[in-house]
């Protein structure tokens, strides 16, 4: 039977949890109609928990880690797909409550298969990948809503993160002006460059207060971060608004009161890529591989290989890393 190397959470004999390179057959892979021979797959904030052993996204052990792979088909039981097609894989249960792509292979529905679309490399779309469209979502929920550039600035919180820098790229691409928060101070002048206007510090978002409305700032925003910092961000967003709302890295409570709906008219979007229809993905990378396609993707992607993963994993939920980190699996 052949195997191929990938990363596994599980539990030892002792019951203690191990997350590290192992071998598997291509007979323990999930059910599906496509098997991948994965050439990149990426590092998420989501991985990192999954590597970790996290019981709301590694939802049954043993485990692969990796919300994100592309790569080229093997086999495919479904006609859309053929042996040699370049495809992304991501969204869905794809490394969350199914093996993910830190691995040489996966085997997925064809549901979650997606033709690489032209214009991107296989590098570029894993560079992208869920972040990417996550970000692409929330940017289109905004103009959905009415947001254009004439409306203001637009605020992106965690805006080195994956999700974040993304936004910040999509966006200024499209004409927008863009206040990026960000913890990292030496980052300023790198997020200008990506597209950002100007930057403001993380710590301006974080201050607890029971004022049921702040200053108005920002015409709508894209926040990655949660907690306070959402309620802050709502708070402080001008009249009929929108603030989209993805992540929880600054905590999963909200606490505010109803003023900035009812006074304000400010709307918040959830956004939940995974469970993002396949015509809707594939409309949104059609948007990330031409109109919205980021400038410099290589530029702020940090490439490793799998079995570097542990300092990168632990560095991602220390909330350290700047940009997209990508792993090369084979060519
Ligand atoms: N809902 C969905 O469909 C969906 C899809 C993808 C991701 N997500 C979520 O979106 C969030 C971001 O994901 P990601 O992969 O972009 O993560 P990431 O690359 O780790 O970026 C997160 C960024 O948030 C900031 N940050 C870190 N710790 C923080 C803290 N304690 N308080 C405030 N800010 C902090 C940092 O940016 P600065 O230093 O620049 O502030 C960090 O780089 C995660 O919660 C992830 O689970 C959700």
């Amino acid at each position: 039977m052949k195997d191929f190397a990938c990363w596994i959470v599980e539990r030892g004999s002792d019951g203690e949890l191990k997350s590290g390179m192992a071998r598997r057959g291509l007979a323990d892979l999930p059910q599906g109609e496509v098997l991948v021979r994965i050439s990149w797959t990426s590092l998420n904030y989501k991985d990192g928990l999954a590597a970790t052993g996290h019981p709301g996204v590694a939802k049954r052990l043993p485990h692969v880690p990796g919300i994100d792979a592309v790569g080229l088909v093997e086999e495919s039981s479904d006609p859309r797909f053929v042996q040699g097609q370049e495809v992304i894989i991501g969204g869905q249960e794809f490394g969350a409550g199914s093996w993910g792509g830190w691995s040489e292979y996966a085997r997925v529905p064809a549901e979650w298969v997606i033709p690489l679309p032209d214009g991107l490399s296989r590098e570029e779309a894993a560079c992208l990948g869920v972040a990417g469209i996550t970000a692409a979502l929330s940017v289109r929920k905004l103009i959905d809503h009415g947001i254009s550039p004439a409306s203001g600035e637009v605020l992106v919180t965690g805006a080195t993160g994956g999700v974040g820098i993304l936004a910040v790229m999509i966006l200024g691409r499209i004409g927008f002006r863009v206040v990026a928060s960000t913890g990292k101070s030496d980052r300023a002048e790198w997020l200008r460059s990506f597209g950002a206007s100007r930057s403001i510090q993380r710590s301006e978002l974080e201050t607890e207060s029971d004022a049921p409305l702040l200053k108005s700032r920002w015409a709508a925003a894209i926040d990655t971060v949660g907690g306070t910092t959402l309620a802050n961000v709502l708070r402080s967003t001008t009249v009929g608004g929108c603030v989209t709302a993805c992540g929880l890295v600054g905590g999963q409570d909200l606490s505010l009161t109803v003023h900035p709906f009812i006074l304000r008219g400010i709307t918040l979007c959830g956004i939940d890529t995974s469970r993002t229809a396949r015509d809707e993905r594939l409309e949104l990378w059609k948007r990330l591989s031409g109109v919205w396609k980021p400038a410099g993707l290589s530029e702020i992607s940090h490439r490793i290989r799998l079995h570097d993963a542990e300092a990168a994993f632990t560095t991602i939920l220390a909330g350290g890393v700047a940009g997209r980190t990508i792993i090369h699996v084979a060519d």
